[in-house]
């Protein structure tokens, strides 16, 4: 067999991380996430198989893909994940296997995951006060967040916390946020609210990342931290002394498109170049019937479609096309 094209799209940038849904269900409803209402469940056969995930991923890998991010809605809530995950990081070729989790079910499944071969998790903390984790996540549950924060941690997991900032809802607990990092090696991640429900107003929940760093240099004082490889969008940061470090990602205003290396794939086989592109293609159809010549067509017909950056601004009066708990951030 002659060697696989990889990936690299029409600006050149070269794609090796996938982001895969494998689920849209959720045992939360955040409030920047889910509508109140709820969103329509996928049909079970609209959801790819585990089998179809670990092809595609297959596919992905001889294509330059070398690391996968496990997302959902909640991955962990999905049945089987540990066996699935398992056979995901046996995949040749593929260096990095994270998963990203709001940390509910983290207490009983933290060792599985680390013996699954899972490297990494990113879990999802909005709040440090109950009431306010509540009303941001509805159905969640602070205590239980928290032990399996402590459970990954015992597990041996690098423990990476992601807080979306919103105003007048958590922005008062940025500094509290921070002070995560001072004494376990955390990283503490502040991300720009992007407007995923519709909601008038939404603007005024926004804190740029420009003005989530000018608050905590109110308490803190900090330097830049160099970040090599893999690593994804966020800009980094250690306050002096602190084990861990503190960063900003900054989906809204700061534009990283231009080394944007990732694609996404949605529980129900969706495969996106963009999140904030409502360009689309079912990858099901032929998963199931066509060659891999075929399906590699179709991935690297999707790179090269993969828009050079995007519109939304901080101004913009518009919505970001797509449910956030389908295609999983
Ligand atoms: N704005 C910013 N980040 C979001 N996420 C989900 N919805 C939004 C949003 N509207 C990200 C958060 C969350 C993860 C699952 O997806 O980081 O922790
Ligand atoms: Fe669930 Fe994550 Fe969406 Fe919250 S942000 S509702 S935890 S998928």
């Amino acid at each position: 067999m002659g060697e696989t094209v990889k990936l690299v799209d029409n600006l050149g940038r070269r794609i090796n991380y996938l982001r895969l849904s494998v689920t849209d269900l959720c045992n939360m409803r955040c409030s920047y996430c889910m509508p109140e209402s709820g969103v329509e469940k996928l049909k079970h056969s609209d959801v790819m198989s585990y089998e179809q995930m670990l092809t595609l991923t297959q596919h992905a890998v001889a294509m330059g893909i070398e690391k996968v991010r496990i997302t959902g809605g909640e991955p962990l809530v999905r049945k089987g994940l540990v066996k699935f995950l398992e056979s995901m990081a046996g995949i040749p070729g593929l260096n990095q296997l994270v998963l990203t989790t709001n940390g509910m079910l983290l207490e009983q499944m933290a060792t599985d995951l680390k013996r699954a071969g899972v490297q990494r998790l990113n879990i999802s903390l909005d709040s440090l006060r109950p009431e306010i984790f509540s009303r941001i996540t509805k159905r969640g549950d602070l205590k239980r967040v928290l032990a399996g924060i402590a459970a990954a941690e015992k597990a041996g997991f690098p423990i990476k916390i992601n807080m979306v900032v919103m105003r007048g809802v958590n922005d008062s607990e940025i500094a509290d946020f921070a002070a995560l990092s001072l004494e376990k090696s955390y990283a503490v991640r502040f991300i720009e609210y992007m407007p995923v429900i519709k909601n008038d107003n939404w603007q005024s929940l926004v804190l740029t990342g420009e003005e989530i760093l000018n608050r905590l240099a109110k308490h803190y004082s900090f330097t830049q931290v160099v970040r090599g490889g893999l690593s994804g969008p966020a800009r980094e940061f250690r306050i002096a002394g602190a084990c861990g470090t503190i960063g900003v990602i900054t989906p809204l205003s700061g534009h990283f498109c231009h080394d944007c290396n990732r694609i996404r794939i949605s529980a129900s086989g969706n495969v996106r170049s963009c999140l904030f592109s409502d360009e689309e293609f079912d990858l099901k159809p032929i998963l199931s019937t066509g060659s891999p010549a075929s399906i590699q067509a179709v991935l690297r017909n999707l790179v090269m479609s993969k828009p050079a950056s995007h519109g939304m601004t901080q101004t913009s009066s518009s919505h970001v096309p797509f449910a956030m708990s389908q295609i999983g951030g």
